[in-house]
């Protein structure tokens, strides 16, 4: 084998190794878009929940529909939650303001707000763009219940104790 061809597989192994190891933080995504915000609302799940039939219709809601909450109830140990109305919530809050409230957001389950905490600041931006940029639409989500409470159907019931 030649020195050339030994150095370069050496190298690629290096990289490779390397890369493996430390796992390199995500890149920088581009400028705030609402095309990426839309995107986002997909990929990062947020349809899952707080679009009405979303899970069941295999994501085919109308775009009109999107973020606009669900009475669909999530009742656990933690009482009863609903996915709120984010077209009207996000009415509310200027764009700054949403990028603070998601760095620190903490809500009752089913919400994963510790993924939404980490969300990198310009795809905060891009979701806050998207959302506005539909429009307020639809009614506020139930209120939440609190534990005990049976709440009206539609809801999920989650195990008391998820552990046993
Ligand atoms: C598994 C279902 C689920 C997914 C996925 C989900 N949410 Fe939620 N979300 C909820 C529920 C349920 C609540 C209400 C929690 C509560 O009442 O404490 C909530 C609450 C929130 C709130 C708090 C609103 C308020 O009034 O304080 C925000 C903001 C939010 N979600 C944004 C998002 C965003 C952005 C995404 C996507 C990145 C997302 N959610 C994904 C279910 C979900």
């Amino acid at each position: 084998m030649k020195s050339r061809t030994v150095k370069r597989l050496v190298t690629g192994l290096f990289v490779t190794a390397t890369c493996a190891g430390a796992y390199p933080a995500a890149q920088a995504t581009d400028a705030p878009s609402i095309a990426r915000g839309k995107y986002l609302a997909e990929i990062a799940a947020c349809n899952d929940c707080h679009t009405p039939g979303y899970m069941e219709a295999a994501g085919k809601v109308p775009t009109e529909l999107w973020l606009t909450g669900d009475s669909l109830g999530w009742y656990g140990p933690w009482g009863t939650t609903y996915a709120p109305n984010l077209r009207l919530y996000m009415q509310k809050l200027d764009e700054d303001q949403w990028v603070t409230i998601a760095r620190n957001l903490q809500t009752r389950p089913p919400m994963p707000w510790f993924n939404v905490n980490m969300i990198e600041e310009n795809d905060l931006r891009s979701l806050y763009r998207f959302v506005r940029a539909l429009g307020p639409a639809g009614q506020p989500a139930p209120a939440y219940l609190p534990p005990g409470q049976v709440p009206p159907k539609p809801y999920i019931e989650f195990p008391a104790d998820p552990g046993s």
